[in-house]
């Protein structure tokens, strides 16, 4: 649970940064905090206790979802949907946000024969070039809140929460499509300059100058920034957040799920079990389904194997190092304590996803669910022969979660979960999947089969 995950935390490494952060509080906040600091719209402002590093704010209570209020600006929604779907934006053209985030498969990826057989990324407006990771579906993204701290009253330090790609490292919606728009690997525009030019050749550009003003056809930066803003104004609209599956039927209207549903709906709550629900949040006692998103928006360290198919993969010494990167841009102290912790994704409409985890490592779901229930168990099963992470470079190997169940467990102990309770939560994951999306889940029958894919040991390289 929470507590033991902060319990963890606290490392030699931990305690030194909860003493420098509790320096930061001993200074004061700013005074701008006595307004507090609204991490999600509409949300009432939060109350900051604290600054971190280069401006992270550390919040008094922990930020609710439900309380978000999304006031659709419905004009500036339907131009940012015109954005997202315009393939003339990359370069060279033919890539939109939708050609890697489709709308078809709950906008996740729907991967070339390229991408599939290849990495299992998407690939970008340029043939052969893949996104460095996998990419989340984007619905229900509109409540993943700013970047901040919260420390829970059990917590011995804050831990960070929200901030968008499974880093962090864009604060807002607005400031995320900056990535992609300039990604040599994804839309590979050369600069806003070069976008301005090639925008003021479409009549995106009247449409963008009546709303922003006649500076967006002449200034790069605030045509970046219009882009943004009206990305970021789609994304949040009730198109992107339906509530439409089985399972908000069963919160909202007690429309029963199936009996092996429920027995997974069980196993993904208990704490001795799956113990999912430690990280993906969810609340079957609540009617709001705002309340079960799936996920707490915090960060963890779960040590998915290595994806050896990955391009930058080929070189041994690369790793994905996650959340420290984001860290020591944003001056947290001790930021190598986040490295290998990635943004726990909610997991509406995951049973879509061709692949899974930031580095697409698994090409099934109930590959994913069978691993937290073997990785400690029968590590080399999952780390391609090795006895352990094989994704975690060794000096950070001690950051991994060791101690949340079902990942707590030595090597040959027999795991917490049978076959058939791996079965079972994977069948409750389906009944996540939103209703137009129904038809693109695999067949179910396929679950169990797909269990013979995981990794296969690898050839030890040179
Ligand atoms: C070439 C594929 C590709 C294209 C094109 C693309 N994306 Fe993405 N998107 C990704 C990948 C990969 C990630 C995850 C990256 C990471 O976590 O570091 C991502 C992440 C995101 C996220 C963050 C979601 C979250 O939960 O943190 C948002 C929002 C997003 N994309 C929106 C867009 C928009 C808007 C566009 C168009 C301007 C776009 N994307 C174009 C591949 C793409
Ligand atoms: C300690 C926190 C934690 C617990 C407990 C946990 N998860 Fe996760 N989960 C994560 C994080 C973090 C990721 C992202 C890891 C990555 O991308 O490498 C993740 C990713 C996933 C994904 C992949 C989602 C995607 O879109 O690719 C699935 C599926 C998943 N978890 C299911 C489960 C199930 C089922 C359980 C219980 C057996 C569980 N998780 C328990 C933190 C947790």
């Amino acid at each position: 649970m929470r507590q033991e995950r902060l319990r963890r935390a606290l490392s030699a490494a931990g305690l030194a940064a909860a003493l420098a952060l509790a320096g930061t509080a001993a200074h004061g906040a700013p005074a701008a905090a006595a307004a507090g600091v609204t991490l999600l719209p509409g949300a009432p402002p939060a109350r900051v206790v604290a600054v971190i590093g280069a401006g992270t704010p550390q919040v008094a209570a922990k930020v609710d979802p439900a309380a978000a209020v999304f006031r659709a600006d419905a004009g500036l929604a339907a131009l940012g949907r015109r954005i997202f779907f315009d393939a003339r934006l990359s370069e060279p053209r033919g890539q939109s946000c939708a050609g890697c985030h489709d709308p078809a498969r709950a906008f996740s990826p729907t991967l070339s024969p390229a991408a599939l057989q290849g990495p299992g990324v998407p690939q970008g407006s340029r043939p052969g070039r893949f996104s460095l990771r996998n990419a989340p579906s984007l619905l229900y993204v509109r409540y993943v809140p700013r970047r901040h701290f919260y420390q829970d009253d059990d917590a011995l330090q804050p831990v960070p929460f929200g901030g968008l790609f499974a880093d962090g490292r864009a604060d807002t919606l607005a400031e995320q499509a900056r990535g992609p728009l300039f990604d040599p690997n994804e839309m590979n525009n050369g600069s806003p300059a070069a976008l301005l030019r090639k925008v003021n050749r479409t009549e995106l550009a009247p449409a963008l100058a009546a709303r922003f003003g006649a500076a967006v056809r002449h200034d790069p930066e605030r045509l970046v920034r219009a882009l943004g803003e009206a990305l970021q104004a789609y994304l949040q609209s009730d198109e992107m957040a339906p509530f439409s599956s089985r399972f908000d039927d069963y919160l909202r209207r007690g429309t029963p799920l199936s009996a092996q549903e429920q027995r997974g709906l069980a196993l993904f709550k208990s704490p001795d079990k799956g113990n999912c629900m430690s990280c993906h949040t969810l609340s079957d006692t609540a009617r709001r389904p705002e309340r079960s998103l799936f996920t707490d928006f915090g960060y963890d360290a779960i040590a998915v194997p290595r994806n050896r198919a990955l391009p930058a993969n080929r070189d041994a010494r690369h790793f994905d190092n996650g959340l420290c990167d984001s860290a020591r841009r944003l001056r947290w102290p001790e930021p190598t304590q986040w490295c290998g912790y990635l943004r726990t994704p909610g997991l509406r409409n995951v049973a879509v996803r061709q692949r899974l985890m930031h580095n697409g490592v698994f090409g099934s779901l109930r590959d994913a669910v069978a691993f937290y229930n073997t990785r400690s168990t029968d590590p080399r099963r999952w780390y391609h022969g090795a006895p352990t992470f094989d994704d975690v470079p060794a000096a950070y190997r001690a950051n991994i979660n060791v101690n949340s169940m079902p990942m707590n467990r030595p090597p040959g102990m027999a795991p917490a979960l049978s076959e058939q309770d791996v079965d079972d939560i994977v069948a409750f994951l389906r009944a996540l999947t939103d209703a137009p999306y129904v038809g693109a889940m695999p067949p179910a029958a396929g679950t169990r089969a797909a269990a013979a894919t995981v990794p296969a040991p690898a050839p030890a390289r040179p």
